[in-house]
């Protein structure tokens, strides 16, 4: 009852405290990471949410916007080996839900786990990349945001998400249409699938883009990732200004999962079973049409960013 109680205290207390806004600082370039830090620590205006140990909650100085199924488990859970790094464990909503953006930033604070003043504080939330009200709203809170987008094959991806929203209602015992019928209509591929529309990264990018320099955004290859982790993850570091203390140690290739797993003081784990679950075979003629479709659209993105990936 009494750590209950404790709880509303310090959720009413930052609830006051939190402004609608946190300071921005101006300036805040890539080479003063410690500006970038302090925008985000609102330590000192909530005193009653520190605990006794010193740590605190603070809003993220990184937020994984995405990509759906590009891997963004995986990519979070390696960026936790770091001790630098404290992560929130679920996916907030806060950009993206209007019931918890109604809440303001003392509702996304209290979400974010208790940290260090020199942890970086991460959260993942993968439907902020193709949601159009978030780009402005992250801005809103802070312009100097460092942002993490793992992307992997357009095409992949949408088997990907057929495979989750199939296996989600095999759970619930509900049936499923297979994913050839969410792929084609009238014999042409249905471009209304709203997986496919998740996959055209450019647009999604255009939004993002509006508010935020590229040099904010930095691209994880999610196929690389798959195969090579440490590679990708050291890039990442670098990216966050964080020292280099993510070994090639720390993973190791799992054949019974058929991906790598995490090696941590010790302590092996693989990441959950509904991550690198099987994709349901696809007639090649029509895979071969999803990837024509994606053929335009990923050259517009490969434009955008200065960089292209090795999909179809
Ligand atoms: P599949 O399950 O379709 O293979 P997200 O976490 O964004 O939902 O992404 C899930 C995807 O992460 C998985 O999609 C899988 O391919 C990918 N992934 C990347 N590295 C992984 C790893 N080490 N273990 C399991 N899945 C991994």
């Amino acid at each position: 009852m009494a750590p209950l109680l404790l709880g509303a205290v310090m959720l009413v207390a930052q609830l006051q405290l939190v402004p609608s806004r946190p300071a921005v600082v101006p300036g805040n370039e890539p080479g003063q990471p410690e500006l970038v830090r302090k925008a985000a620590t609102l330590q000192e205006e909530i005193p009653d949410g520190a605990a006794p140990n010193g740590s605190a909650q603070q809003l993220p100085q990184t937020i994984i916007i995405g990509v759906r199924k590009g891997g963004t488990r995986a990519l979070l859970e390696m960026l936790s080996l770091h001790p630098d790094v404290a992560a929130a464990e679920n996916e907030v909503h806060f950009f993206d839900w209007e019931e918890h953006y109604s809440q303001g930033l003392g509702w996304y604070l209290s979400q974010m786990p208790f940290s260090a003043p020199h942890q970086l504080t991460v959260e993942k939330t993968p439907a902020y990349f193709t949601s159009p009200k978030v780009p402005e709203r992250v801005h809103g809170m802070n312009p100097a945001i460092r942002l993490l987008l793992i992307l992997r094959d357009p095409s992949e991806r949408v088997l990907s998400d057929y495979t989750q929203v199939f296996y989600n209602h095999v759970q619930k015992r509900k049936p499923y249409p297979s994913i050839e019928e969410f792929l084609v209509r009238d014999g042409r591929l249905n471009v209304d699938y709203k997986a496919l529309n998740r996959s055209l990264y450019h647009l999604h990018m255009e939004n993002w883009l509006r508010f935020f320099p590229l040099r904010r955004i930095h691209i994880v290859d999610g196929d690389r990732l798959i195969r090579d982790p440490f590679p990708e993850i050291q890039k990442v570091e670098r990216f966050l200004r964080l020292s280099p203390q993510i070994n090639a140690s720390n993973f190791y290739f799992n054949k019974t999962k058929g991906f790598y797993c995490l090696r941590d003081g010790g302590r092996d784990r693989c990441l959950h079973e509904s991550k690198g679950r099987a994709h349901p075979q696809v007639d090649p003629r029509l895979l071969n049409k999803l990837h024509e479709y994606f053929h335009e659209p990923n050259k517009k993105f490969f434009e955008l960013v200065g960089r292209t990936f090795d999909w179809h």
